[in-house]
């Protein structure tokens, strides 16, 4: 890992997240000057002093980050909906949020643009999470701009939802749970995108170091919340059925993430293999968090 790189202006949106928080904090750590762009700073407290400097803004409404972004090198975007809850579509934030930054990193003449979408977006433009995120990949690429697409496996935050299950007792997974998935922590996912600044790949399919079936990572989730294995095994028609309910009697923000997370349930999702963060320690570590905090 290359911790001397050229001093360069970095400018990260979404740094108030799992992922942006990590970025910010390994660019950080590699004395490189880090500009975030943020709605609500008072999220970011943590780490509000060692950058060069703080935009408040809503990458939502272009006018509140005109002229923002000058001397700015490099902008790294992680701003995506996940579990906000603002009544935005993805079309707004994961696309008009993202073409926004573009248009403005274009006018400051910034030089690169890395953004985050998902692991095999390209093979599921059919679905609402990952349409949006895609169609500004699409722009990113024929912006001129120098760039690269990380796409990144699941997130060991995401796989938290394991634990909650673990936790009540039981861990549901569809068939036989056999399909495999590499999940990465945020921290070396972060090392992967700053490394990405001085990278000429114009794309990055990335996952963790451990290569798992789903069946395994339940295990893991109930053994670290010293629960009996109890892994309930859900028929695919049932997952499929789930999706078609979902789609037909709620709106894209409701179904987005659980037609993605369920069709994902039903494929191996595995990408290179990196970092050193092992989702069994994250998992022990979730569970001590928790006691310490009861
Ligand atoms: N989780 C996974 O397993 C996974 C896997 C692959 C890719 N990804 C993608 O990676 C990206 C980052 O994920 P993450 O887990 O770090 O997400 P996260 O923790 O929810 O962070 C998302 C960031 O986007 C910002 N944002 C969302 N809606 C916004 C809005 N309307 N206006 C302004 N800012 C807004 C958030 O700001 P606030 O803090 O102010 O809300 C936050 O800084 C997302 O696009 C996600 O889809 C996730």
């Amino acid at each position: 890992m290359q911790h001397n790189e050229i001093k360069k202006t970095i400018l990260v949106a979404g740094a108030t997240g799992y992922l942006g928080n990590y970025i910010a904090k390994e660019l950080i750590s590699r004395n490189m000057d880090t500009k975030i762009i943020v709605r609500k700073p008072g999220k970011i407290i943590d780490i509000a002093s060692k950058l060069t400097g703080i935009i408040q803004a809503e990458v939502t409404r272009p006018e509140t980050i005109r002229g923002h972004f000058h001397g700015v090198d490099t902008v790294i975007s992680t701003v995506g909906i996940t579990r906000q809850k603002d009544g935005l579509t993805y079309m707004d934030v994961d696309y008009g949020a993202n073409m926004n930054l573009l248009d403005e990193a274009k006018r400051a003449g910034v030089k690169k643009f890395i953004y985050v979408s998902v692991i095999n977006g390209q093979l599921h433009r059919n679905l609402k999470l990952v349409e949006a995120k895609e169609a500004f990949v699409d722009q990113l690429k024929v912006s001129g701009l120098d760039y690269t697409i990380i796409r990144p496996n699941g997130f060991f935050s995401d796989m938290r939802d394991f634990l909650k299950m673990a936790e009540k007792g039981s861990v549901y997974i569809f068939g036989k749970g056999k399909k495999k998935i590499n999940p990465i922590h945020g921290a070396d996912l972060a090392q992967v995108c700053v490394d990405a600044i001085n990278s000429n790949k114009k794309e990055i399919a990335v996952g963790g170091p451990d290569i798992l079936t789903h069946y395994e990572v339940a295990e893991m989730a109930l053994l670290a919340s010293g629960k009996p294995i109890n892994i309930i095994h859900l028929p695919h028609w049932l997952r499929k059925s789930i999706i078609w309910i979902m789609r037909t009697f709620t709106s894209s923000k409701t179904y987005g993430p659980i037609e993605f997370f369920l069709t994902l349930m039903a494929e191996d999702a595995i990408a290179p293999r990196y970092g050193s963060h092992r989702l069994s320690h994250f998992f022990q570590n979730e569970m001590d968090t928790l006691k310490k905090r009861t």
